[in-house]
């Protein structure tokens, strides 16, 4: 799939801008603090509804204007069918719209798919075990759309289940009558927190042996990389829904009377863990930090090749000043992979020299200051 144009009024830093992007890759170069990541941001939100940086809708309306209202509007294509998708906001309510007719986030990730590459991505080996849920969930509601509804209901079960248990521990509701309320969430509870963790270990399962592949081939190491799935201290790798099913349940049990004092739900996918093991070592303690970025790209590389074999188009990837921050060996692997995967690319960079790196063919030179953009030249 790709993005043919863009149009952003409003958003961040840009007042306005338009742009047509090429079909491969597009280098979006610039100094720091230009608004790189910013269209990248935009890219995102217009296909999937969602921004990858933190902070609330308002701090996306450009504040130097006086026009409150936003809005990002692109032109889609995917396999033969184009679209008109427009992102708005207006005083803190989004409206997002396809061929002028109203839409949701999850009709976006239904239609679209855009896998991101940033700096803190790369770095989630060594970040809390919540950076690695969030990679992990990104990545599983990309390759199956329908998990978007999934990963909603289940976050509406555990605070219906946290409000509950808070209740009781603050005495605000006495255990007789909070007790049996919590009996009668934790079906549903434990139903969709089975199925989130189904999802989550059956794409690890299929794109992590293509992972270990790529990990290899680009890092020129034979050391073989395997993954392990942690809930409470137990591998749940290999097991089957119902084997997920009863360990749950059986947790609930034993950890009745914490969840109680402590106020909060202590089982669950929110509290699982993914370690990459390298020769078998965490890699967490035994990897270099370019080893562990290595990792982490190979298992986005291989979640882009599963996407494809799947659904027989790839991706837009956005790789936000990711380069600089790649040992040499890797650099090339990735790449290599650019130049070879037939996948629009939005790249920004601050290095002048990095277009030489790429392929030619198709390449689409822009760059970026103070908010403003130029249309854009081929290379030659
Ligand atoms: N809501 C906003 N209104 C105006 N400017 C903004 C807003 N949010 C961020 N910015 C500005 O955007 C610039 C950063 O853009 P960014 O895309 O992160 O830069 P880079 O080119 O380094 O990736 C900063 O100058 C920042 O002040
Ligand atoms: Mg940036």
């Amino acid at each position: 799939m790709q993005i043919k144009r863009i149009e952003i009024s409003n958003f961040r830093n840009f007042c306005f801008i338009e742009i047509g992007l090429g079909a491969r890759i597009n280098l979006i170069l610039g100094q720091n603090g230009q608004g790189k990541t910013n269209l990248l941001e935009s890219v995102y939100l217009l296909t999937t509804g969602t921004s990858f940086r933190y902070g609330d809708v308002e701090s996306y309306i450009n504040f130097t204007q006086p026009d409150p209202r936003l809005l990002i509007r692109g032109t889609l294509e995917r396999q033969g069918l184009v679209s008109d998708v427009r992102y708005s906001l207006t005083n803190r309510t989004r409206t997002i719209e396809i061929n002028g007719k109203k839409s949701t986030t999850t009709k976006l990730t239904e239609l679209f798919s855009t896998v991101l590459f940033s700096p803190e991505s790369l770095m989630s080996i060594k970040g809390p075990p919540e950076q690695r849920r969030e990679l992990l969930d990104e990545m599983v509601i990309s390759i199956n759309q329908g998990s978007r509804t999934l990963f909603t209901q289940f976050r509406r079960a555990l605070r219906s289940r946290n409000r509950i248990l808070s209740a009781i521990a603050q005495g605000e509701m006495s255990r007789n009558l909070g007790v049996p309320v919590l009996e009668s969430l934790n079906p549903t509870y434990f139903d969709l927190a089975v199925k989130i963790t189904m999802s989550r270990l059956s794409l690890l399962r299929k794109i992590m042996p293509l992972a270990a592949e790529i990990f290899s081939s680009i890092t020129r190491n034979a050391t073989p990389l395997s993954l392990e799935y942690v809930a409470s201290g137990n591998s749940f790798l290999k097991k089957e829904l119902t084997d997920i099913y009863d360990a749950m349940h059986k947790r609930k049990i034993e950890l009745f009377e914490s969840e109680l004092s402590a106020g909060t739900t202590i089982i669950g996918p929110q509290k699982h863990d993914i370690q990459f093991r390298y020769g078998g070592k965490d890699s967490r303690i035994y990897c270099s930090q370019g080893q562990q970025r290595a990792i982490i790209l190979s298992l986005k590389i291989a979640q882009i090749r599963y996407h494809y074999e799947l659904y027989k188009f790839f991706p837009i990837l956005l790789l936000d000043d990711v380069m600089s921050e790649l040992d040499p060996e890797v650099r090339k692997g990735l790449i290599t992979f650019l130049n070879e995967t037939d996948a629009q690319t939005l790249i920004t960079t601050t290095d002048v020299n990095l277009h030489e790196e790429l392929s030619g063919k198709g390449l689409v030179l822009y760059s970026m200051f103070n908010g403003k953009i130029d249309p854009g030249s081929a290379k030659i």
